[in-house]
């Protein structure tokens, strides 16, 4: 079966090869198509949209590669409508001089002109109604289906809905981040790691010169050990040579497993030309454990600082 997903049948609805990404300021001359990993010319990925539920190629694509991309999920006013919400929420976390929310430390950043802004913003759909309606959208009932039986969306949990917010400039303190496997985080909270899933939501075009997530397929059928020693978590920034550059366009939406070893990888484009954010949504199942201003900021994050940012 594996085999028919990476053969590319002529009459399959994939990406059309080209054009090259569109040249930006910054960017090298090699930019664009050819800079793209060797793993995704053979690795042929759908035009794969999400409709009530999953059909039964996209649920295999996921749990055979452990990564999907659905196009267009949100329009471009409604993706555009999210973005200036979390522009207006990122210009208020700074004008509070919010370092914290819920005990999850913000990471900001500063503009070439000094001008201060917000990397990493938790809990977001806190601060917004239109984040907060977005949540709702039905067909993120498909994802969690897909998760598992008793799956929810928690606003209130773990981080929220966090925005990412990367760009490659000199005083940006945010614009990679090193090999790592999103279920380390389970032991930190002292939980077997579980079958998580990590959905993005693209606010930008996210083209390979703007760096972006480079990940292993199948490595999520790893067991526990390599899942821990596979690579150095977070301070290994090498390029592997079997991985996959997860490219996007504003308004489609990314999963990828948890397991699955993964890294954000530096812009080659810089100042503007490099902005992506990308929204994460927060899937929980268990008990309940909503955060509230006064909650403890959890260790992993002292953890990260280590790794330097
Ligand atoms: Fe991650």
């Amino acid at each position: 079966m594996l085999a028919s997903l990476v053969a590319a049948p002529a009459d399959r609805r994939s990406d059309p090869p080209g054009p090259a990404a569109p040249s930006s300021p910054g960017a090298p001359a090699s930019g664009g198509r050819r800079a793209l990993p060797a793993v995704n010319r053979w690795l042929d990925m759908p035009r794969f949209e999400l409709g009530d539920r999953f059909t039964a190629e996209q649920r295999e694509f996921l749990e055979t590669f452990g990564f999907i991309r659905f196009r267009r999920f949100a329009d471009p006013a409604l993706t555009r409508s999210l973005a200036e919400e979390v522009e207006a929420i990122d210009r208020q976390l700074v004008a509070e001089g919010r370092t914290i929310v819920r005990g999850v430390p913000l990471i900001l950043g500063r503009h070439p002109d000094g001008v201060r802004f917000v990397q990493r913003i938790a809990f977001a759909s806190t601060f917004g109604p239109r984040l907060h309606r977005f949540l709702q959208d039905p067909r993120f009932r498909a994802i969690l289906d897909v998760a598992g039986p008793d799956y929810r969306i928690g606003e209130l949990e773990r981080d929220g809905l966090v925005v990412n917010h990367f760009r490659n400039e000199p005083a940006s303190t945010y614009n990679r981040l090193g090999w790592h496997t999103d279920s380390l985080r389970d032991l930190f909270y002292l939980e077997r790691p579980r079958r998580y899933l990590n959905v993005g939501f693209y606010l930008d075009d996210s083209p390979i010169v703007k760096g972006g997530v480079r990940l292993l397929p199948c490595s999520h059928e790893q067991g526990l050990w390599p899942m821990l020693t596979r690579k150095a978590h977070f301070v290994d920034h090498q390029p592997d040579p079997g991985e996959y550059a997860l490219e996007a366009e504003a308004g489609d939406l990314t999963i990828h497993d948890g397991r699955l070893w993964h890294r954000v990888a530096r812009a080659t484009a810089e100042g503007e030309a490099s902005q992506r954010r990308v929204m994460y949504l927060p899937l929980m199942n268990g008990p309940e454990k909503p955060k509230h201003e006064g909650s403890p900021t959890p260790l992993y994050f002292r953890f990260r600082k280590l790794a330097g940012y």
